[in-house]
């Protein structure tokens, strides 16, 4: 029965055509990057991580806020895990909050989050790759996030990687052709562009290469656990696995005095 069911879902997925792996009619291509955390055993690329976390500070901050996420995280293991003191030396170089005991202005600390940020509307990141998804599959049943995942990072890196280069005025606003956004048009203009970042280790720096870091990284800001969650769920299969065994001998043992009796 389950044979015969698996067979006839290959099947299924073999006639489905290349191109309905978009969802909205076929026109948002998402490319399927390999990330260093994909997989049951994939983990956050520390260096990865902390290039994205340079192409944010430097390009992102300007107009997206990340104000769910803590400045003190930046040193946690599995993320860029930056030396304390680079981190207190980060929060208080790049932002400043309100106190509200000194009633004004002070540089960033640790304990602070980044701040908020809707500049031109646009929308806080912190859990950007959780929101959205990268692939749908045909009717949106999900069948490609059963074998690629949610694909919010490649949604991010495909979107960033995605302008055609046309923009239109529609009332007042500018809107730029994106291959990656649902509808074809976002109101964003390209904010990368090649070498606009420079790395300290000499790290490629086109567009492309950015695209990858800084999904990345919204990856982590959006799930800062999941090397964490993955290692449980390892543990807990393996303990399963243990506690199947030993019940089947045990079983075996308890009803072995009756067997071959009638
Ligand atoms: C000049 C301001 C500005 C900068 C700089 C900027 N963005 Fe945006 N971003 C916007 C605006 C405005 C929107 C909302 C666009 C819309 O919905 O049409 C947006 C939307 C987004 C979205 C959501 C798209 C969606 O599916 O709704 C993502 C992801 C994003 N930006 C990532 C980034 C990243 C990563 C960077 C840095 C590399 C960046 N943005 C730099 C203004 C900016």
């Amino acid at each position: 029965m389950f044979k015969k069911l698996a067979t006839g879902a290959a099947f299924a997925l073999a006639m489905i055509p290349a191109a309905s792996y978009a969802a909205g009619g076929g026109e948002q291509h998402i490319t399927d990057y390999a990330f260093s955390f994909e997989g049951p055993f994939g983990t956050y690329d520390r260096n990865q991580l902390q290039r994205g976390l340079q192409i944010y500070t430097e390009v992102c901050a300007a107009c997206h806020g990340l104000k769910l996420v803590p400045l003190r995280t930046l040193a946690d293991e599995g993320g860029p895990q930056l030396p304390e003191d680079q981190v207190r030396a980060y929060a208080a170089d790049n932002f400043s909050v309100y106190d509200p005991e000194l009633d004004e202005d002070r540089p960033a600390k640790p304990v602070d989050h980044f701040p908020e940020n809707n500049n031109a509307g646009a929308p806080d990141l912190s859990m950007m790759a959780k929101a959205r998804a990268g692939f749908h599959g045909p009717y949106g049943l999900g069948i490609n996030q059963l074998f690629k995942g949610m694909g919010g990072a490649e949604y991010i890196a495909s979107l960033l990687a995605g302008y055609t280069g046309e923009s239109k005025e529609e009332a007042g606003t500018t809107f730029y052709e994106n291959t990656a956004f649902p509808g074809g048009w976002i109101s964003m203009a390209p904010p990368l562009s090649d070498e606009q970042v420079e790395f300290a280790d000499g790290h490629a720096n086109d567009v492309e290469a950015m695209s990858q870091d800084v999904a990345a990284f919204l990856m982590w800001t959006a799930e800062p656990k999941m090397m964490a969650r993955k290692q449980a769920g390892f543990v807990g299969v393996l303990f399963l696995t243990l506690l199947s065994v030993m019940l089947y001998l045990t079983n075996k043992r308890l009803w072995a005095p009756h067997k071959g009796k009638h």
